[in-house]
């Protein structure tokens, strides 16, 4: 199968301020793209919008809060009337969450929905007319909380589990129409995710995290996507924890379950 080029291709991304999304954008501008960075961090992307114009990257920056549907229209539109069109959205903006379910507000279920499930939904509705007519490639970035369980991370998990419902029936509604869908699962990545982390009363949580085994780069994250876009994988499970966690999951679900618990517990009972 031939491979997809993305030179001169509109790349839209998603919390592209920071971490995974901020490594997309570097990568695929490196391969020629014109990457749209939308994100709600006005002082960061300001600063990126910046670095990519100084590396000599063709770039647009938008603010955009991806919970809110007027501010993904808005931002769509302007993309289609300054490029003409999209071929690429990355759906990235993320938030987590670190807090036992027993003490979790639910309004802190809301907001981890509004931003990783809602947000994708809201730019992916935005942009599909687009993408269908310029046969392009929609890209969502889950976690392996979108595959398999994971304590201590119920709204997160659950945000992420709908994602991959959307997106892997969207899949099933839009391949014939040449529209490529690849879900993206990693492990555990080297961002600035956890600084944000809502904790059980919706604020920001400052109790550590509990890790399984190492955390890759956004960097290794983005040339396994950029590749995963070119090569048009359906799903990508990346670092080697979530790639045992994928195939121990689905293989032995209990044991598994007992061995993600014993490695998390630790985190909420330190609080
Ligand atoms: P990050 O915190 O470094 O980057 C997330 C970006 O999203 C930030 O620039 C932030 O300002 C932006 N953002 C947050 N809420 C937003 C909103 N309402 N509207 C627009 N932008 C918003 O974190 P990271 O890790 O790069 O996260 C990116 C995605 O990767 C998330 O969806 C996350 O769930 C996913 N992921 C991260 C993993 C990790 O271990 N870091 C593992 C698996 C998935």
């Amino acid at each position: 199968m031939a491979k997809r080029a993305f030179d001169n291709k509109v790349v839209v991304v998603t919390g592209a301020a920071s971490g995974i999304g901020l490594a997309v954008a570097r990568r695929f501008s490196r391969a020629g793209a014109i990457c749209v960075l939308l994100d709600m961090d006005d002082a960061r992307l300001l600063k990126r919008e910046r670095e990519f114009a100084d590396a000599g990257y063709p770039v647009m920056a938008r603010r955009c809060d991806v919970t809110r549907r007027a501010d993904c229209d808005a931002a769509i539109l302007a993309v289609i009337d300054r490029y003409g069109g999209i071929d690429v959205l990355f759906n990235n903006a993320g938030i987590t969450q670190r807090s036992a379910f027993v003490e979790t507000r639910v309004e802190v279920y809301e907001r981890v929905m509004a931003v990783n499930f809602f947000g994708a939904l809201y730019c992916t509705k935005a942009a599909i007319d687009s993408l269908v007519r310029r046969r392009g490639v929609i890209i969502s970035n889950e976690s392996i909380a979108g595959l398999a369980p994971l304590l201590g991370r119920t709204g997160y998990a659950a945000s992420k589990h709908a994602m991959h419902g959307l997106f892997t029936s969207l899949r099933s509604e839009v391949r014939d129409q040449g529209v490529h869908v690849m879900v993206v699962c990693p492990g555990f990545i080297k961002t600035n995710l956890q600084d944000r982390a809502l904790g059980a009363d919706g604020e920001v949580t400052r109790h550590p995290q509990s890790r399984i085994g190492r955390q890759d780069t956004p960097e290794q994250v983005a040339e396994a996507i950029f590749r995963g876009a070119e090569r048009e994988k359906d799903l990508l499970v990346l670092t080697g924890v979530g790639k045992l966690g994928y195939w121990f999951s689905r293989l032995a679900p209990r044991f598994y379950e007992r061995c993600m618990a014993r490695q998390l517990q630790a985190e909420l009972e330190r609080r």
